[in-house]
Parts: C-alpha cells; sequence; structure tokens
C-alpha cells in the first residue's frame, strides 16, 4: 500500500519523515522522494541484514538518509536529537518483509533452526522460548499472538516432546502441530503451522510491547500538522493501534481539545487489484494520526 501511506502522510519538499520498518525499503524510498528537494529520512529496523541491503540499494540517494539498527520503539531520543521541532510524517508497517519470509530464520515450509529472530543477533530464538516456557505460558502465546484455536493442544504437545529431546528445527515443531491438530482440522485455507509461528515471532521479538511503546512515544514526535501511519496485518496489531489513536483523538474531561485527530475512522484496505497481486497484502490495514496545527512538539 505505498501509494495509499504517500497520501496518508501527505509530505511535502524539505520535510523530515521517519520510517520505522524499513524492510526492503519501497517505502522509504517512496517517502524519501516525496520529500525532496531539501528533505531528510530516518530509517530504522532490527533487522540489520536488511538496512545493509538496503543502503547499498539506495545508493547516492543514501546522503539524505539516516539509518539506525533498532527498535522503533527506542527511535524517541534519536528523533528528538537530530529533528528537536518535530517530523512531518512517521510510518510503521509492521509484521515481515518477503526477504524474511523466505529466509531462514522464518520459514517453517522450507524447514531449518527453530529461530523467529528479526534482529539476527538477538539474544532468545524461538528454540530458546519453546525450551524455557511452561504450559500455561505456551498456551496463552499461542491463543493470544496467534488467534491459534487448538493452542492448549498444541502447548501440551511441546511439552510433551521437549521431555524426550529439544525441539530445535522448524520440522520437529510442525510435526508436533500437525500431531495435535484433530484430523479433520488439517487441510485448511492456511498451513496448519502458520498460526504458531506468527505467534513466536511476536514473542520472540516482543512486537506487542514495541508497539504499546511506540504509539505511547512516537505521537509526540510529530510536528504541528504531522502524520504518524501505521500499517497492520492481524486483528492484535491493529485492535491496539485503534484504541491507542482513538484515546489521542479524543477530548479531555474538561473540554481541553485532544492534540490529535483520527483521520481514519476506519482503516485502509489494500485495493482489489493489489489483493490479487500480492495476496499477502490481504490483511493490511492502514490507520493515521494527525498532529493538531495547535499543538506544539514534546
Ligand atoms: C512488512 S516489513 C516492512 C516492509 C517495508 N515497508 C518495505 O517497503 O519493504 C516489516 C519490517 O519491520 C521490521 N520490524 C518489525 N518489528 C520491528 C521493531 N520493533 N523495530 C524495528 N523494526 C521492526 C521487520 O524487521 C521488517 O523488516
Amino acid at each position: 500500500m505505498v501509494a495509499e501511506c504517500l497520501e496518508a502522510l501527505a509530505l511535502s519538499p524539505g520535510d523530515t519523515v521517519v520510517d520505522g520498518t524499513v524492510g526492503q525499503g519501497g517505502h522509504l524510498r517512496a517517502l524519501l522522494r516525496a520529500v525532496q528537494p531539501g528533505g531528510r529520512a530516518i530509517g530504522c529496523d532490527l533487522d540489520s541484514e536488511a538496512l545493509t541491503r538496503v543502503e547499498a540499494w539506495l545508493g547516492e540517494e543514501m546522503s539524505a538518509v539516516t539509518l539506525v539498527q533498532g527498535s522503533f520503539a527506542d527511535l524517541a531520543p534519536v528523533v528528538r536529537q537530530q529533528v528537536p521541532g518535530g517530523v512531518q510524517g512517521i510510518l510503521l508497517d509492521l509484521g515481515v518483509s518477503r526477504d524474511q519470509l523466505i529466509s531462514p530464520r522464518f520459514s517453517f515450509q522450507a524447514g531449518g533452526p527453530l529461530d523467529s529472530r528479526l534482529d539476527p543477533a538477538g539474544a532468545e530464538t524461538a528454540a530458546d522460548l519453546l525450551a524455557g516456557a511452561d504450559e500455561a505460558e505456551l498456551t496463552r502465546i499461542l491463543r493470544d499472538y496467534g488467534d491459534e484455536r487448538f493452542a492448549p493442544r498444541i502447548a501440551r504437545g511441546i511439552v510433551a516432546a521437549r521431555a524426550q529431546a529439544p525441539l530445535t528445527t522448524t520440522e520437529q515443531l510442525v510435526e508436533v502441530i500437525r500431531r495435535a491438530y484433530p484430523a479433520g482440522a488439517r487441510h485448511g485455507r492456511i498451513h496448519i503451522a502458520t498460526r504458531t509461528f506468527q505467534a513466536l515471532r511476536i514473542a520472540v521479538n516482543r512486537l506487542y510491547e514495541a508497539l504499546d511503546t511506540a504509539l505511547a512515544e512516537l505521537p509526540a514526535l510529530l510536528a504541528p500538522g504531522g502524520r504518524l501511519a501505521i500499517l497492520t496485518y492481524h486483528s492484535g496489531e491493529d485492535g491496539r493501534v485503534k484504541r491507542a489513536f482513538r484515546a489521542l483523538s479524543r477530548a479531555a474531561d474538561d473540554g481541553t481539545p485532544a492534540g490529535f485527530s483520527l483521520l481514519t475512522r476506519r482503516p485502509l484496505a489494500p485495493s482489489p487489484d493489489e489483493c490479487a497481486a500480492n495476496p499477502g497484502a490481504r490483511s493490511a490495514r492502514l490507520r493515521v494520526l494527525l498532529a493538531n496545527p495547535a499543538r506544539s512538539a514534546a
């Protein structure tokens, strides 16, 4: 949804824009071009390998870009130091990039180590998590982060399997999930392991904690009239963004006007053409928040 994000952020030449989830750099390059001449972009990603590729890909355009390896949850001090007056636009495009989806760290179809780290140097892998969490915690992770209806059965299966041998490969975990699934439920629209691996990615990378911190801190980085746009891919993320944006755009009880306005009462979704060309985009939802012109950046 590059065109929708560009329209939502309404950038002008000379603006400064933040892309908190650089990935393969497609959005970053479009945002950067929208602020030329004279503008700058700050890009951030947990994935150092992605940033290295994007740096090479952008070539000379990098002269107007600062790349930061880390979580967008930690961006506030960096942005405040570089742009004290606030930025005109911030984009978060959550989820995984296509490069990551096919990399051995994430792909469960290709087989490989149980990893799921977005930051290749991150401390905890999915294998570590599966070795350390108790059955109740595993059930909670699979249910809350993956909407997995067979979460208790899979958690029980994981605990039984690791009592025999540590779970270290995606093949081992897929087999545990296959056995936990009732035979009649094994051939649905999505692969039976999809929800479990989504849950592990969210838990290993502490994505909800990062999103909650970002929702608390990033709006204050906007200059008056600046916009924050967030693209989510499942209901757990979208619900968090929806609630935070609503709270920020509500007037105080004493009638003091809110510092922000919602530009999307309902989230924007991809066009049918984009869904046909890129089925992974089907679940994307875009919400946009405006820093009211009367407020000043913190
Ligand atoms: C859907 S991809 C972004 C794709 C990107 N917009 C593009 O045009 O290629 C999501 C990216 O967000 C990154 N990411 C996820 N959580 C993050 C976090 N807390 N901090 C920084 N980057 C994060 C992932 O590593 C991944 O590269």
